[in-house]
Order: structure tokens, then sequence, then C-alpha cells
């Protein structure tokens, strides 16, 4: 079976302490589930400034990540601002790279975003890239023209395939308690898996969905068999709904 994962994107909230607090729940739970199949992988991104106090309490059973890295390919030096994959990869495994928000709001372009895929692999940061299209684009019917052009022009250049997590986010349907129909994610989660195939020559990738996932409605979107995990917002702040979600997508997977 293809690897899983369940990812929280925490975004820009809580404070260090907050983090912590909801850290320390998040770990009682996952002990208490006991994970130890190394075919699940539970991820925490926080934002950096609590990413080492995260690390310092951290557990076997859940995984951290950071949101971002820069695109520029220095490990140090006079960039005001920035962090560079080298600065984090001793207390995180994972990036997300070049979701939606930080693509429209911070204008990432598909460039930037395969250079900050190339400076994690260099640090043994695995990648989580994000892709997806808006709604007007959508509504075009362009929308697998679109993903798949970000896919490609993002992974120029990339030959780390082991390395690599896809998370297909509607931008849509982030924050908006409406998320993709279950028929509508596989349609692009299929598409997306033979792009990466033609590109990678491996149908091991793991391909995730993003954008109002909740414990309500993860089995209709999991259930499509197409789809290896979700990448979690609002839904993964709360330890509680969390894990509900973990525990559905479990018994699902059978893991
Ligand atoms: P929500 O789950 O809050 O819609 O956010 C999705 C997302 O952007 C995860 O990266």
């Amino acid at each position: 079976m293809r690897e899983k994962l369940l990812i929280a994107n925490w975004k820009m909230n809580f404070s260090i302490k907050n983090s912590i607090k909801i850290f320390e729940e998040m770990k009682k739970k996952s002990l208490e589930f006991n994970f130890s199949n190394n075919n699940l992988k539970i991820i925490i991104c926080s934002h950096y400034l609590s990413t080492k106090s995260l690390y310092d309490i951290s557990v076997e059973n859940l995984f951290l990540g950071v949101q971002n890295i820069t695109h520029l390919s220095q490990n140090e030096g006079p960039f005001t601002g920035e962090i560079s994959a080298e600065l984090v990869k001793d207390y995180v495994d994972y990036s997300i790279i070049g979701h939606s928000e930080r693509r429209n709001l911070l204008h990432e372009s598909n460039f930037n975003i395969s250079e900050k895929l190339a400076s994690c692999v260099n640090v043994n940061i695995n990648p989580i890239l994000c892709v997806g299209e808006n709604e007007e684009t959508r509504l075009k019917s362009n929308h697998i023209d679109f993903v798949l052009n970000q896919l490609t022009d993002s992974l120029k250049g990339f030959k780390n395939w082991d390395t690599l997590k896809v998370a297909y986010e509607p931008l849509w349907a982030i924050g908006t308690g409406v998320p993709c129909e279950p028929n509508d994610a596989k349609e692009m989660i299929q598409a997306i898996r033979s792009e990466l195939n033609n590109l990678s020559n491996t149908n091991e990738i793991p391909i995730l969905y993003g954008g109002s996932v909740s414990s309500t409605n993860i089995s209709n979107l999991i259930d499509s068999g197409e789809i290896d995990g979700a990448l979690i917002g609002s839904s993964s702040m709360d330890p509680e709904e969390f894990f509900k979600i973990i525990d559905i997508c479990r018994s699902i997977w059978k893991i």
C-alpha cells in the first residue's frame, strides 16, 4: 500500500505556549492510539516560532514540518527575514511548499517553488507540494490543465521522487466549509497520478486532498480509494477533531 499521510497545517495560528499545549494533547492521543505503523505518518506543521519547542517535546508517533522555506539557494547570509531549509533541517522532516495562500498572497511562482523543492531535498526534508485551481478556473473547466501545468512547472528539474508528497487543494474549498465533491477530487487526483507516473516512472508518490476536511466529510473523500491522506487546516487545530479524522482514516485503510 502507498504511504498514507495526515498533515496538520496550523498556518499562522497559536502562540508558542498554545502550540505546546495543543501538541501535548495530540501526543497523549497519539500514545493512546499507539501508532507504530510505518505506513501512516501524522505530521504537524506549525509556524517557525514553535518548531523548536515542539521538537524538544516530540514523540516518535508525530512528525514535524514547517509551512515554507526560502526560495533562495543559500543556507545562510544577508537575506533579511528569510529562513532556509538548512536552518530548520534538524527539527523537521517535512515542509509544505507552494501553498495557495503563499502563491496568491505572496506571489510565489512555479519557478520559486521549484527552487524550494530543490532546497528541501538537498537537506533531506520531504516536500509536500501543493497545487490547486481557483473557482474561476474550475467554472471555465480549465482546472485539470491548470493544475497539471502547476505540477509540471513546479517539478522542472526535480528528481528525488521518493521524497515527494503532493497535495491537491482547490482554492475555493480552503476555509469555506465546503470540500470538493469526492468524484471531482477523484478525477483530479487520477489526472495528477497519471502525470506523476509520466514524470517519475513511479506509482508510489502519495497524493493528498486538502480543503475543508472534517470528521464529517473525510470518509466520503477517502473511500474513493484514490486519496492517500489529507492536508488539514482548521480541523487540525482541535486535537479531538483531528484525531477523529485520523481514526476514521485508519479504519478505512485498516492500519
Ligand atoms: P482548511 O482545512 O481550513 O480548509 O485549510 C486547508 C488548507 O489550506 C490546508 O493546507
